[in-house]
Parts: structure tokens; C-alpha cells; sequence
């Protein structure tokens, strides 16, 4: 179903989560131990390298690349500009440049950067193979981009409750999307807050290299009719208000099940628990759900 992985779904998404997006959902499940094992799967030698950061949000991610690069070489893109306003306002991000645009078509030239970053953003793309192959136009040949996304969840409710709110890929289609583009050394590098205690896989970050001889690929065939933006009429609005509201829904199930999975890993002493502490805005969201859940056991008692 994916009722986010579209444009404009997202783009409503996002108008309300950014409210709240640092404060309380975004240390959940990207933190900063999880950013630096991504961020250190690229390389970050040589001499006045230029990044772009796709999918850039309030710049969580990018306060880890700018610990690896000047900020001035640094472009933070987006498309919601609710989420790029907290990103500008933070002070390590100053000398950042911010751009609002579309990660499947990027508003920058071929071989324009050294590096391509993007963090929890393919998951809300129509056609994560053509932000892919944007990607590899953007990065000079040698460049390297770095991806980091979630992974399927394996439980069947998991993958139901996922599959309503947006796009989980499976390893195997991170790597076809990245070879299909004609990314060589790839790598993988499996990612997980520390909470996380499921059998499978939490997510990826895989990064690969543009070849110095790499041909532009054939133009993609035309998106499907029903992707491209058309009239709002009042059903369509209709349509963009379900989805938003019904795939936040699913999106939010899972705030209480990592505020959860937080307990029982301090309640275990689990390691990684005392770094990872819930902030204040994430025990009043857990009481809450204690009371919630509390008041819903005695009404239907
Ligand atoms: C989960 S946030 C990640 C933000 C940031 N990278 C971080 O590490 O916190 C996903 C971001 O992707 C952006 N996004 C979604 N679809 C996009 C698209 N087609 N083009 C550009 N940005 C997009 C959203 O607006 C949102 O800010």
C-alpha cells in the first residue's frame, strides 16, 4: 500500500513531523553511534571534497558530514521547506548552502560533487532507481555515494504495519537499484539503534564508486500516468488527506514500540542503553502511552 512514498504525501508528512521530528521521533531510530557507522563507510580523504546531502531534513545527518567536511562545501536538499527551516537554524550548519528540490530529479549538473549523501529519504521516493541513478549523474567520476536506509521487517505484522506507511527495501533491491546504475565497490554495512532486538536486519547504508568511465545510462521509460501531478480535484484531495492520515498512523505505531524496546534494554542493562537515553519529550510520549494504553485495558474491561 505505501500511502507516503509519494510526493506530495510526504510532503504533507513532513508539514506536521517536523514539529516534533528532532525533538522526539528522529533520535529514536537514527542516532548518532548509527550515523557515524554509516557516515564512516564512505571515505572522507583528500582535499576540498564537495557533498550534497539529498533528502537533507533538520540536518541531523548533516551535522555528522560536517564533523568530515567544511560546512561551506556542503548542500543540504530538500523538498519540504518545513524541515530545511530547523536545519538552517542550527549553528554548525551555518555555512551550509540549502536548496529545495526533488531527489528524482536533482536540481544540480553531472559531475557536480565528491560525495552524495542520503539518510531515511529513498523510503518516501516513487522511483527509488531514479533518485539512485540522479545520484551517480551528480558525483564526479571517482565520487562516491552513500545511501542509508531501513530494511523489510522480517515479523509479518512488522512488514504489514511498514508496507501501509512507506517504502522498506530489501538488501537485494538497494543492491540491484545501485548496480543497475553503475555503481563499482559497492559496500554494505548493516545498522541498528541499540534497542532493537528483532531477528532480522534494522537497516543499511551501501555506498558505491561513479567509474572514471562511466556513460550516462539510457533515458528511464515515462513514470506511470497515475504518478504525475495532475489537477487537485476535490477526490484527489481527498485521496492525498486518507493516505496522509492513515500512513502516519501505521509511521506512528512504530514510536511506541522503540519507546518500549528502550525499556526493556535499560530494564536488561543492555549496552548502548546508557548512551541512548530517552529525552524528556520521550518519557512524556511514553507515559502518555502508558496512560492511553491503561485507560483502553479498562474501558474494555
Ligand atoms: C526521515 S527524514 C531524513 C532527514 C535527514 N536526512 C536526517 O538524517 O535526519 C526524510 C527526508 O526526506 C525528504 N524527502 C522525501 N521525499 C523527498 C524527495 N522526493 N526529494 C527530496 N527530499 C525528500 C523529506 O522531506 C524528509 O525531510
Amino acid at each position: 500500500m505505501r500511502l507516503v512514498q509519494h510526493k506530495q504525501e510526504a510532503y504533507w508528512f513532513y508539514r506536521f513531523l517536523s514539529i516534533f521530528y528532532d525533538k522526539l521521533v528522529n533520535p529514536l531510530f537514527w542516532t548518532v553511534p548509527m550515523r557515524d557507522q554509516s557516515l564512516d563507510l564512505a571515505d572522507w580523504s583528500g582535499d576540498n571534497l564537495t557533498v550534497v546531502d539529498v533528502g537533507s531534513g533538520t540536518g541531523f545527518t548533516t551535522e555528522g558530514i560536517v564533523q568530515r567536511v567544511p560546512a561551506h562545501r556542503v548542500t543540504c536538499m530538500d523538498q519540504s521547506p518545513h524541515q530545511m527551516q530547523h536545519a538552517k537554524k542550527k549553528s554548525a550548519l551555518q555555512a551550509c548552502t540549502f536548496t529545495l528540490g526533488d531527489a528524482e530529479n536533482l536540481p544540480f549538473v553531472t559531475n557536480q560533487f565528491d560525495r552524495y549523501v542520503s539518510a531515511g529519504s529513498i523510503e518516501y521516493w516513487p522511483n527509488p532507481d531514479q533518485g539512485i541513478r540522479e545520484s551517480i549523474r551528480v558525483i564526479k567520476p571517482g565520487g562516491q555515494a552513500l545511501m542509508i536506509g531501513p530494511l523489510e521487517p522480517q515479523h509479518p505484522l512488522g512488514r504489514k504495519i511498514a508496507n501501509t506507511w512507506m517504502l522498506f527495501p530489501t538488501e537485494a533491491e538497494y543492491r540491484k537499484w545501485y548496480e543497475e546504475a553503475g555503481f563499482e565497490d559497492i559496500q554494505v554495512r548493516y545498522i541498528r539503534p541499540h534497542w532493537f532486538s528483532g531477528s532480522s536486519e534494522y537497516g543499511l547504508a551501501i555506498v558505491g564508486r561513479k567509474p572514471m568511465d562511466h556513460h550516462p545510462l539510457p533515458e528511464p521509460p515515462p513514470i506511470p500516468e497515475e504518478q504525475q501531478e495532475g489537477p487537485m480535484t476535490l477526490a484527489r484531495r481527498l485521496r492525498l488527506i486518507w493516505r496522509v492520515l492513515i500512513g502516519s498512523l501505521a509511521g506512528f505505531l512504530f514510536i511506541p514500540a522503540a519507546l518500549f524496546g528502550y525499556v526493556r534494554a535499560a530494564l536488561r542493562g543492555q549496552e548502548g542503553a546508557d548512551l541512548e537515553q530517552l529525552n524528556r519529550y520521550q518519557i512524556a510520549a511514553l507515559i502518555a502511552i502508558i496512560i492511553l494504553i491503561i485507560l483502553l485495558i479498562r474501558w474494555i474491561l
